[in-house]
């Protein structure tokens, strides 16, 4: 069994240390836009995200302990002041600490895929998430869905048309195998490798 590792970063919140709707632009120490990464594993993705938009502050959430730390710890090499991190599950974060209508970006970057059929339905994404997740959003805010996995990336791409308030920003694709200017993760260069296709989705909420 891992050890759980204490993590003692300026860029760590404590769950339970937080009020119910945190006051983010305190947190931050500015009112720029806020952005989520839901499992950022070990925080490659967001710290390069971050570091080309000063302007924005981003809220990086797993809840795997190690990943947390490394997150952590990548923050802090690259000097960034704009990342918050929490060892969270995301559903129950995202319902009991964000307000509704605030996130100028969701990112998702190959989420456990669930590979057997009996365990599809412990996914993250589904359409009752994606309806869910479109209410956190900005108007205008934009929902980035990456997975290396056929079955995830198709079905995603499937149900999108079909969720009111999302347009499609790779029109006519419903998806892509690459998406220029978006960062590869960890997890996506590992699968690039193995030359399996990433499948990028990108909608915006309706204004
Ligand atoms: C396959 S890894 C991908 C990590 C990273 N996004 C990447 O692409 O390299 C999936 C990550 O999502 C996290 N995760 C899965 N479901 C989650 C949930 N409901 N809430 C928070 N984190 C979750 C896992 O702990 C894991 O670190």
């Amino acid at each position: 069994m891992q050890s759980f590792i204490h993590i003692d970063s300026p860029h760590y919140l404590r769950e339970e240390q937080l009020p119910a709707l945190p006051d983010w632009p305190a947190i931050f120490g500015n009112d720029y836009p806020i952005a989520l990464e839901i499992g950022c594993g070990i925080g490659d993705f967001i710290v390069k995200t971050a570091a080309e938009q000063p302007e924005r502050n981003f809220i990086a959430i797993d809840f795997y302990n190690k990943g947390c730390y490394k997150t952590c710890r990548r923050i802090e090499r690259h000097g960034l002041t704009n990342v918050r991190v929490l060892r969270v599950e995301a559903r129950q974060f995202i319902q009991e600490r964000l307000s509704k209508g605030l996130l100028a970006a969701v990112y998702i970057n190959c989420p456990d895929p669930w590979p057997k059929k009996k365990h599809r339905k412990r996914r993250l994404v589904n359409r009752l998430f994606l309806e869910f997740i479109r209410d956190y959003l900005a108007p205008g805010g934009d929902f980035f869905f990456a997975t290396d996995f056929d079955d995830y990336g198709i079905d995603v791409a499937g149900l999108m048309p079909g969720v009111d308030g999302y347009e499609n920003q790779l029109a006519p694709d419903l998806y892509r195998h690459e998406l220029e200017g978006y960062h590869l993760s960890k997890y996506m260069r590992k699968f690039m490798a193995e030359g399996k296709r990433i499948y990028f989705v990108h909608y915006r909420k309706a204004n």
